[in-house]
């Protein structure tokens, strides 16, 4: 080989093994990034008890996501990927939607629940790690909305004559509720 061909060869090898170093670690990084043991026992005690997990951990967790910019989940915020994800299982999810969520967050109890929202789909709505809009929205006032239902046909019922740009939540509750509609008091 010519000098020249053994630069390019040389650096072309040197380029290589960064990206794989640069890969590796960060696969390592995504879900090694651990959870504190006595995060987990904490859980698991209230979890016995037949409580949520810890609210004064819960209470902590927040404290720190307030500080943070846009909506982020207080225990993606915190690097707590492993209450969510097993790391043993290629970050697999540690227990099927919706009961994931409601490790943490009360359990919905409505006489009518709304389509995506009883069926588990949390994350049809709401990003499990940060968003741009509050309350970890994807989407925000009418627009979250009709993602799924068809304007033309929520604008021909005669209660939404005067809609303009209401919030559909102003009258709705997003995730069910016990009168028809999942209509709130307001309305
Ligand atoms: C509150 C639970 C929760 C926490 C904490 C959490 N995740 Fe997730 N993550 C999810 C859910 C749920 C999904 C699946 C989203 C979907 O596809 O509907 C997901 C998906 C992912 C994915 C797949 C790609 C994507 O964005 O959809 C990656 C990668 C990921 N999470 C990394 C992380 C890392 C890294 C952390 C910690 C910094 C973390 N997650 C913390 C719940 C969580
Ligand atoms: C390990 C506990 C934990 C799990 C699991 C968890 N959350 Fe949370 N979540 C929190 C805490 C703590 C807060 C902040 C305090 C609060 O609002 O209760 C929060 C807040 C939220 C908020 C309000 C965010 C804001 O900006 O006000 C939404 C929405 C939410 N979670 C959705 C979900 C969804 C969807 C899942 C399932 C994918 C989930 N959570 C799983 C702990 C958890
Ligand atoms: C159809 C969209 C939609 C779906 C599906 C949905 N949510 Fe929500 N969720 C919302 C909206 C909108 C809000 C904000 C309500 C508000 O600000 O009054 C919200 C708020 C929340 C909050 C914060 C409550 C508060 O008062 O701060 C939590 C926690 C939450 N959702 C959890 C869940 C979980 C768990 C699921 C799945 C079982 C789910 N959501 C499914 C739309 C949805
Ligand atoms: C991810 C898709 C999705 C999103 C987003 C969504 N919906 Fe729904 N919605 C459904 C499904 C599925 C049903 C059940 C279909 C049915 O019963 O006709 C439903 C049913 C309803 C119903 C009851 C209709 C009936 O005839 O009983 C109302 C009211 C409703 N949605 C309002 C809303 C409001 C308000 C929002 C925004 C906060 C919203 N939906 C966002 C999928 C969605
Ligand atoms: C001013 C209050 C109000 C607002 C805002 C509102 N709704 Fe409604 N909605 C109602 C009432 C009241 C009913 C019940 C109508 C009936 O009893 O026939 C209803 C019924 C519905 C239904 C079921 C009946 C049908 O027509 O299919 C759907 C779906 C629905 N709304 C979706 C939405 C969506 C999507 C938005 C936002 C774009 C929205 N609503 C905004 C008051 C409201």
């Amino acid at each position: 080989m010519t000098p020249v061909k053994k630069n390019i060869v040389f650096s072309l090898m040197v380029i290589l093994i960064s990206f794989l170093l640069g890969c590796s670690h960060k696969t390592l990084t995504v879900f090694f990034d651990g959870v504190p043991p006595e995060y987990d026992s904490l859980r698991m005690v209230a979890k016995q008890n037949g409580k949520k997990t810890d609210s004064i951990v819960l209470q902590e967790l927040a404290a720190v996501a307030a500080a943070t910019k846009h909506s982020s989940h207080p225990p993606f915020a915190n690097k707590k990927c492993g209450l969510c994800h097993d790391q043993g299982r290629k970050g697999k999810l540690t227990e099927p939607m919706p009961g994931l969520c409601f490790q943490c967050h009360d359990v919905f109890e409505f006489k009518f629940g709304h389509g995506p929202a009883a069926s588990g789909s949390c994350t049809a709505c709401h990003n499990p790690h940060t968003a741009e809009n509050p309350k970890l929205l994807l989407r925000t006032s009418q627009e979250l909305c009709y993602y799924c239902h068809e304007p033309s046909r929520v604008t021909v019922t005669p209660a939404h004559e005067k809609l303009g740009t209401t919030a559909c939540t102003t009258c709705h509750n997003p995730h069910g509720g016990n009168n028809k509609y999942f209509l709130t008091e307001k309305e």
